[in-house]
């Protein structure tokens, strides 16, 4: 078993997607362990992304973060990262796949409706940087 974290962008919150994205994640197998609406504000959000901080994208990204409410989830499943990462899609909505939530439901490269975490390290940060231990549900509870 392993786990993810899961952020339903602003204008994916804002355009009411929420429960389709969500029924994406059920659908393939990840099961909703820990989830909340919240809001980060431009000093939070580049804490989350403080890996891309030299990015030249950076400052955009992390002003559109903190425009509006955003989803945070923690999905839970056998290659939790990996099935996560398959049903998001390519980063750019543009390259990625037919069936895809950042396909269907992604703008462009930024708002690309959904983050995922990329490997188990970074997982157990981001997980930790929204959720407190007591508030992820055991699995099958
Ligand atoms: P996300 O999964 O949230 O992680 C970092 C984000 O940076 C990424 O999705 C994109 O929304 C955003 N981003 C903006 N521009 C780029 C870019 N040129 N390459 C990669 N990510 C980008």
């Amino acid at each position: 078993m392993e786990r993810t974290l899961s952020i339903i962008k602003p204008e994916a919150v804002a355009r009411g997607l929420i429960g389709d994205i969500v029924s994406r994640f059920e659908h393939a197998g990840l099961k909703v362990v820990a989830a909340r609406l919240t809001r980060l504000d431009k000093q939070r959000a580049e804490a989350f992304y403080e890996v891309h901080r030299e990015r030249p994208f950076f400052n955009s990204l992390t002003d559109y973060m903190s425009t509006g409410p955003i989803f945070v989830s923690v999905l839970e499943g056998d290659g939790a990262i990996a099935r996560n990462r398959e049903i998001m899609g390519a980063t750019d909505p543009a390259k990625a796949e037919a069936g895809t939530i950042r396909k269907d439901w992604g703008t462009n490269v930024e708002a690309n409706a959904v983050h995922g975490s990329d490997a188990s390290e970074t997982a157990a940060a981001e997980i930790a940087f929204f959720f407190n231990a007591d508030e992820i549900q055991s699995s099958g509870s």
